[in-house]
């Protein structure tokens, strides 16, 4: 098909569009779709024709690996009613479709296991991300009492949970290696382990909620004891070819909340109990998960993720408004991270892993598209000699 490179394509491989191989998942390239809630699970919380196309999008448009969203754990975790499941059979079995899809797309298929902990049963992001207001519950919204490490709330206006006892703490680990068993027979190549934005195992590490004083508190050590036990748990029900992700709020964003020093320090503890990736993003201790106590620019999670991966020794996902080719190739090249996770750019455009191919000189032929589409766009190439580019730009007007 292809005549060689042209129109400034190259023959060298970005580092971005390297494969990547971790324990026997051996993926296509290094862009990542990370978790996003999007709160349409069709009953009971199951995957339905929704996700198969919103995530299929993403197989289609060249991602090397595309996790499912926060998916709770049991179902008074559920951040929101309308969020994703898999603690029942009925949900194992709705998500085949698409994970059948898109390994036959060739991309990479995971799934973030979640629990909202004191932030369940709280707003969509459309809603504005906090506690249920009046109106929320008058148009029908679900309220239910949460859990979380104590009785405090998020803050003023938020639900009061109800403080998980010692031995529901331990009982919490077999929740979270139920949910992993399942995850595993359903077919899923990878997981994800959340312990970000302020949900249940972010608010167990985290000095400002975690103020409990048996032995799932206290001291760093203490604070970090379900987050561990869990992920050692949960890796017990994957096999050894199967990668192990965990996402962290690498820093809480306030003085005397969980800092990069603790997130080194659980980086190490994670890399011990055969964790392989560690996804650095931030905030939500006390607010909504979006609620900015990190200051924002461009990429500025990516510091986090470098100085993980330099101290703990261990592969790290880079994450926040990565919003370029050269932007995620630079990221690579300095050694900052191994995967580079497109969240909101990829919902703008999700064939963006095909484009930045493009843009850094690479599938000049659109020869990695899916061959139904790249058969066709190779074709209209020399259609288009002479008044456009190869992608459509028009360069010459009647
Ligand atoms: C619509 C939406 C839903 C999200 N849901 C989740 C989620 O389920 N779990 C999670 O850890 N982060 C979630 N996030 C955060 C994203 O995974 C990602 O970290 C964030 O969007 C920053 O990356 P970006 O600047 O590339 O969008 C969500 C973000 C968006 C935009």
């Amino acid at each position: 098909m292809s005549d060689g490179p042209t129109n400034g394509c190259t023959t060298a491989r970005p580092k971005l569009f390297e494969p990547f191989t971790i324990r026997g998942l051996a993926l296509k390239n290094r862009l990542v779709v990370p978790p996003m809630v999007h709160y349409r699970a069709e009953a009971g919380g199951t995957c339905g024709a929704f996700h198969l196309v919103h995530l299929g999008r993403y197989a289609l448009g060249g991602f090397g690996l595309v996790f499912v969203e926060a998916t709770a754990v049991e179902e008074i975790g559920l951040i929101n009613e309308h969020d994703l499941g898999i603690w029942n059979d009925a949900q194992v079995e709705s998500f085949r479709p698409l994970i059948a899809f898109m390994k036959r797309q060739n991309t990479a298929i995971g799934i973030q296991l979640a629990h909202g902990g004191r932030k369940s049963s709280s707003q969509t992001a459309m809603q504005g991300m906090g506690p249920l207001t009046e109106a929320n519950l008058k148009a029908g919204a679900k309220r239910w009492q949460p859990v979380g490490p104590t009785a405090e709330p998020v803050a003023k206006g938020w639900l009061t949970p109800r403080q998980l006892t010692t031995a529901e703490c331990k009982a919490m680990v077999g929740t979270w290696a139920h949910a992993a068993k399942n995850a595993v027979k359903a077919g899923f190549d990878t997981i994800e382990i959340h312990t970000a934005h302020g949900y249940l195992l972010a608010s167990f590490l985290s000095p400002v909620s975690n103020t409990r004083n048996d032995e799932y508190g206290g001291d760093r050590a203490g604070r970090m004891r379900l987050p561990l036990e869990i992920v050692e748990a949960v890796r017990k029900q994957m096999p050894a070819s199967m990668p192990l992700f965990v996402r962290v709020s690498s820093v809480d964003g306030t003085v005397e909340g969980w800092n990069m020093d603790d997130t080194v320090v659980f980086a190490r503890e994670l890399k011990a109990r055969g964790v392989d990736v560690v996804d650095c993003s931030s905030g939500g201790i006390s607010g909504s998960a979006t609620a900015a106590q990190v200051p924002r620019a461009l990429g500025f999670q990516v510091p986090f993720a470098e100085r993980v991966r330099k101290e703990a020794e261990i592969a790290t996902m880079a994450v926040r408004i990565i919003l370029e080719a050269q932007q995620a190739e630079a990221i690579l090249q300095k050694g900052q991270a191994d995967l580079i996770a497109v969240g909101r750019q990829s919902q703008y455009n999700p064939n963006i892993a095909h484009h930045w191919a493009h843009d850094l000189g690479l599938n000049c032929r659109f020869e990695d598209w899916t061959p139904e589409y790249g058969w066709w766009l190779e074709k209209r190439i020399k259609t288009m000699e002479g008044f456009a580019t190869p992608t459509g730009t028009v360069t010459h007007r009647p």
